[in-house]
């Protein structure tokens, strides 16, 4: 027999862990207090000019938002062999822009494998968001790399992924 005492911390346990299951899903790629609204790919863009031209100069310039700092860390220290490419920097641009990389980081902790993920491809993150993809759609020639985000989201050079401004190609 269940006694009054037992049933209502049943009760009230089956109440936390319902109000823990519609709690929001908080930001994908950003901290939670710069998330505005409910698009992930719509957030604070920030920007820093040294930034936006070294880094934007071979593919899009990747927002700090979507890998956390010790990855940006690991990107920056390694830019003279930097998948296959050299794109290295005298140090007071790389030091500035490991700083504004860092200070705009994701906050969210590293993945399992313990090691910093080089790539936004390969978090769990970008899988998730990207899980509809068909797979003839990646191989396409006119995509070429999963990190060749501005062949799908047309705006990817202004910082913004929202899934609005989607459009792959065929
Ligand atoms: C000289 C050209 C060049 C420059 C300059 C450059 N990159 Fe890259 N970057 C590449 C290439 C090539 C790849 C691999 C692209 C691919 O896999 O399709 C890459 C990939 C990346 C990736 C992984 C993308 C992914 O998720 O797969 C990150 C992160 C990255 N670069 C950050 C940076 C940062 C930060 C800077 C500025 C400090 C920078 N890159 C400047 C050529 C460059
Ligand atoms: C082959 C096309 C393609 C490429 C390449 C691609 N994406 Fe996407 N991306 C999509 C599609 C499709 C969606 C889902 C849109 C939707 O939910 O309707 C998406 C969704 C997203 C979202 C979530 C948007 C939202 O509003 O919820 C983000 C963020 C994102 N992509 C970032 C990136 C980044 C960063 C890159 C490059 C490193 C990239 N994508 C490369 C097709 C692509």
């Amino acid at each position: 027999m269940l006694r009054a005492k037992d049933f209502i911390r049943m009760f009230a346990v089956a109440v936390l862990v319902m109000g823990m299951s519609v709690a929001p899903i908080s930001g994908v790629y950003a901290d939670d207090d710069e998330d505005e609204g409910d698009d992930e790919g719509q957030q604070v863009v920030v920007s820093n000019a040294l930034w936006k031209t070294e880094c934007g100069a071979c593919h899009a310039a990747y927002p700090p938002r979507m890998l956390p700092a010790e990855s940006w860390h690991a990107v920056m220290s390694g830019l003279d062999k930097h998948f296959g490419s050299n794109a290295g920097l005298d140090a007071a641009s790389a030091k500035e822009i490991t700083a504004f990389l860092e200070e705009n980081a994701s906050t969210k902790g590293r993945e399992a494998s313990g090691k910093p993920l080089l790539r936004i491809t390969e978090t769990r993150e970008f899988k998730s968001e990207h899980d509809e993809v068909a797979a003839r759609d990646w191989k396409n020639p006119k995509v070429k790399s999963p990190a060749n985000c501005g062949a799908c989201h047309t705006q990817a050079e202004s910082g913004d992924f929202s899934e609005h401004n989607v459009k792959i190609p065929r």
